[in-house]
């Protein structure tokens, strides 16, 4: 290989190994993985459709066969971003701890500092939620899934079933939770990493995530609520 070729490489290599470039990377995978929940809060929402068949043409079209190599890319986009995003987060985590051993608290803002401590756990247990919802209603490992016809999940009475066992509601209103504080704390620091951090728009900022964070658990948060209560049933 030339040198010319070797010298990008290098450059990226050299750029991730400092500080800077583990944020940069959990950045960029932070906004892919965020697009990811919002798109997909958006498709569940369907639930709520008049039509019960909504959600499951919805289904469908993402698993329709002339789309795989598309669901497929996605799938891979999505698996490698989460990898690189806890990979650069643990690295970060240890020189963190090299740099600092003995941890200190900031006083001045009680509900960032208190995300930003839940990172440490909240980040494993909503990959635990990921292995276990994908076993769940994409492979069909915990419950037995139904289906409309072959290959063709019913979306719709998979995830009201799922929900009408309290302990799987529960276990999902917990991560959405503990997504919603990741997700603030995550969007917040990522604005920190851009550099979009003067302190004329600390405000404004931590309000959007905020808002963000809060909207997306709430809307995830409210079809298990929606199941146990009854307002949703097959
Ligand atoms: C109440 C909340 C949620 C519901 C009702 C829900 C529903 C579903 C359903 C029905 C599927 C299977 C889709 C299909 O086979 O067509 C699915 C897959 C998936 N969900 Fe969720 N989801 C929820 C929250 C989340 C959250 C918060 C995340 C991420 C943090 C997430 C990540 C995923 C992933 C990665 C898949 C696999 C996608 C694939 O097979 O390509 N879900 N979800």
């Amino acid at each position: 290989m030339s040198s010319a070729a070797v010298a990008p490489l290098h450059r990226a290599v050299r750029f991730y190994a400092a500080p800077i470039g583990k944020k940069a990377v959990m950045a960029i995978t932070g906004v892919i993985l965020f697009g990811y929940v919002v798109g997909h809060l958006l498709g569940n929402l369907q639930i709520y459709a008049a039509d019960h068949d909504q959600i499951n043409r919805y289904a469908a079209f993402l698993h329709d066969p002339g789309r795989a190599t598309l669901l497929w890319g996605v799938r891979a986009l999505l698996l490698l971003s989460v990898v690189a995003h806890i990979t650069a987060s643990v690295q970060l985590w240890v020189l963190k701890r090299e740099a600092r051993p003995i941890g200190y608290v900031k006083k001045d803002d009680v509900p960032a500092a208190y995300a930003a401590r839940t990172m440490l756990w909240s980040g494993p247990i909503i990959a635990a939620f990921i292995i276990f919802h994908i076993l769940h209603l994409t492979a069909g490992s915990v419950l037995p899934l139904q289906e409309i016809a072959p290959n063709q999940p019913d979306v719709r009475a998979n995830v009201i079933s799922g929900f009408q066992h309290p302990a799987v509601a529960l276990f999902y209103i917990v991560a959405m939770l503990l997504l919603c504080l990741h997700l603030y704390h995550g969007v917040w620091s990522m604005f920190q990493s851009m550099g979009v951090s003067h302190p004329r728009y600390t405000t404004g900022l931590k309000r959007f995530a905020a808002i963000c964070a809060i909207a997306i658990a709430a809307g995830n948060i409210s079809i298990p609520i929606a199941v146990m209560t009854g307002l949703l049933s097959n």
